[in-house]
């Protein structure tokens, strides 16, 4: 395409799909279907990667990248961002009342806001460009997380008006997402996040923006940090501007007279605050003429024309009826508490972990006990006490066995641990839960053999270890109840193809003890075959950095058994891949490269390499691939009909190679 016409195209498209981006993120109002929007984000993906000159920062192809330094830089925030005192009761809510009354008189205005439960942050936009965007910190000074701010999608890149202005809102997790993050946290043995908060937090602390990316979060705007000449007079019309300027705003905002009024808010709010889509911790009462929140100030750390009213946790009562036992995979005893199904914060709950016994006892929980039940950050169930005074006589103690309830041998309790564990490795409970681990998405991702089929599997005997998978043959699966010949066959082509996995995810699956998803990784990256892996010593591992003194004499321990290595050889036989096949380590001696510690910009079309390619190679030999020129540039790879960043490059004075000169170090590193 001719570069004009290509640059009509792109601004087009760049606009549509803002344009499209805010209604479905902003307005929550979709006018196209995915599948368009899928296909026009290709179409300007493709007319980008031909013109890179075209590319401008608030593209929609722009929400995931730029540089990810080693720390987050500090941002002072030109107005503190101060935080709010707390009313817990009417009483509390009527003083603050009476405070603003004595203050400013009864001519007044509340507007009552949603307290979203997840993390301040400012942004600032210059020009009506997203430039920059700041967590809290302690109030006068933040941490710079502008690039995992830039993946929200209902953060516009661009404003509709060009303001200069810093806006403040609630950066949150929605509790679809956060379900679902915990859900895969558990499956890689990663320790789940406590609550939404925790996760929206942990999320944008994240050095690489790819996995703020992954993690669906959202943002409501609620104030302006510098009025300056916006015209705004009020908090309410504040936050009409706000939605003006294409942000998102929480529209359950009420603006109230009296302050029974705003009880009457809190009182709905309370009720109603379960069917939201995401957690709220109470509600925000605020003043809203600025010339009334103006009048009466502010101490140093909170205003006194705002204050928060916060929910107490939900909690209820219910029987406890029974604790039911269940085996993991590594042999621990996790007692459960069996409910009778009770409604908290909005779902029912009928099972609650007890963890382990000591719980138990320090709780002194009894089969038949009324106990009070919540949930802990308002989603994990938990059991908090048991009511005394409600016991008649008939609860009966509960002790855990001495034995496994699955496979009958001694359970012991290991020094320093608080579990029950039992040490059979031939514990057909621990073999099946193995089984679900080896063949769950981050190991083996068989699709097909979910948790009821392998269970029915094992318990026909056909498969007994995560060998047997690989001789499982298109008869013993149809005569399977349920199974079809569509599903068998599917089943049969998803082992097939699961035996082309790199060896990460192997390792993952054996269920190795310490050793998770992200540990498995680094360590098929720096060993790239079970056999180097299987001869190391714990000396050559604990040599890696992300590997503990636990972890290495696990692995070791591991593979020293004798039944370990008849199932490698198993394996092997059976055509499974035992390698890794990701991209190779950035080793030591890559580090002669006169990439290595560069930052490097690709422009211009490259002929003999990807830009995937080129940029992946380029970052093996230890240098690092930015989008745009600037002084921080150090070296300018120029494809055919480089552009304005060919010419920003020569300006600056920055060196300029062609696509063969990258090639030669690239070849001449044999990477
Ligand atoms: S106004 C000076 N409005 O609650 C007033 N805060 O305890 C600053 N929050 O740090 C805050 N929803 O993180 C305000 N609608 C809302 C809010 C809200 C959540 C958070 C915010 C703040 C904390 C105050």
């Amino acid at each position: 395409m001719e570069r004009s016409s290509a640059e009509t195209r792109v601004r087009e498209l760049q606009d549509l799909l803002n344009q499209y981006n805010y209604e479905y993120h902003v307005l929550d109002k979709p006018s196209v279907p995915d599948v368009e929007y899928d296909k026009l984000l290709h179409e300007l993906k493709k007319l980008e990667e031909d013109h890179p000159e075209l590319v401008t920062p608030d593209s929609p192809t722009q929400r995931v990248g730029g540089t990810v330094s080693e720390q987050f830089k500090k941002v002072s925030h030109r107005t503190p961002m101060l935080s709010l005192g707390n009313a817990f009761n009417e009483e509390d809510l009527r003083d603050f009342d009476r405070r603003v009354r004595n203050s400013i008189g009864d001519h007044i205005t509340y507007i009552c806001e949603l307290k979203i439960d997840g993390l301040a942050v400012s942004l600032r936009y210059e020009d009506g460009l997203f430039v920059q965007g700041a967590t809290r910190g302690d109030g006068a000074i933040g941490e710079d997380i502008t690039a995992n701010l830039r993946t929200i999608r209902s953060i516009p890149l661009k404003l509709k008006k060009p303001f200069s202005i810093e806006v403040r809102g609630e950066a949150f997790m929605p509790r679809s997402s956060f379900i679902a993050l915990n859900k895969e946290k558990e499956k890689q043995e990663e320790l789940p996040f406590a609550n939404p908060r925790n996760a929206a937090a942990g999320s944008l602390r994240q050095l690489d923006p790819r996995i703020a990316a992954s993690r669906n979060l959202d943002l409501y705007l609620y104030g302006i940090g510098e009025i300056g000449e916006t015209g705004v007079q009020s908090q309410s019309g504040g936050l009409d501007l706000l939605s003006e300027l294409g942000f998102k705003t929480n529209n359950e905002r009420r603006k109230c007279k009296t302050i029974d009024d705003v009880l009457e808010y809190v009182a709905e709010w309370t009720e109603k605050r379960a069917e939201l889509q995401y957690d709220i911790d109470g509600i925000v009462i605020k003043v809203d003429a600025l010339s009334h929140q103006e009048e009466m100030g502010a101490t140093a750390k909170s205003p006194r024309w705002a204050i928060a009213f916060k929910f107490p946790a939900e909690e209820v009562v219910t029987i406890l009826h029974d604790i039911e036992l269940s085996i993991g995979r590594t042999g621990v005893i996790t007692p459960t508490a069996l409910l009778e199904p009770v409604l908290v914060a909005g779902t029912t709950v009928q099972r609650a972990s007890l963890h382990n016994e000591d719980l138990i006892r320090e709780k002194d929980i009894r089969l038949g006990d009324h106990v009070v039940v919540k949930k802990a950050g308002d989603i994990i169930p938990e059991v908090v006490s048991v009511i005394l005074e409600r016991r008649t006589g008939e609860e009966r103690h509960f002790s855990m066995p001495d034995q496994c309830p699955a496979c009958e041998s001694d359970l012991a309790r290991i020094e320093g641990e608080v579990a029950l564990r039992c040490l059979n490795p031939k514990c057909p409970a621990q073999i099946q839960e193995g089984l679900i681990h080896f063949v769950s998405r981050n190991a083996m991702n068989i699709d097909g053999l979910g948790e009821k089929v392998v269970a029915q599997l094992f318990r026909e005997k056909l498969i007994e270890d995560v060998a047997d998978i690989y001789s499982l043959t298109m008869d013993q699966l149809i005569n399977l109840e349920r199974m079809g010949e569509k599903s068998a066959s599917n089943l049969l082509k998803a082992i097939e193809a699961s035996k082309e996995n790199s060896l990460e995810k192997l390792l993952f699956g054996l269920g190795i003890r310490h050793v998770g998803a992200k540990a498995a990784k680094t360590i098929a990256q720096n060993f790239e075959t079970m056999d180097r892996l299987r001869e190391a010593s714990e000396e050559e591992l604990l040599q890696i950095n992300e590997i503990g003194d636990k972890m290495a004499s696990a692995i070791v321990t591991y593979f020293e058994q004798e039944e370990v290595s008849e199932l490698i050889i198993e394996l092997k036989e059976a055509g499974v891949n035992l390698t890794y096949k990701g991209p190779k380590l950035q080793r030591a001696e890559n580090l002669d490269s006169s990439l290595a510690g560069k930052t490097v910009v690709l422009t211009g079309k490259l002929v003999q390499l990807t830009r995937n390619e080129a940029k992946e190679k380029i970052e093996i030999l230890g240098g690092n691939v930015t989008g745009s020129v600037s002084k921080k540039t150090d070296l300018l790879v120029a494809g055919e009909d480089a552009g304005s960043k060919l010419s920003k490059a020569q300006e600056l004075g920055i060196t300029i190679w062609d696509e063969d000169q990258l090639l030669e170090e690239i070849n001449g590193q044999e990477v």
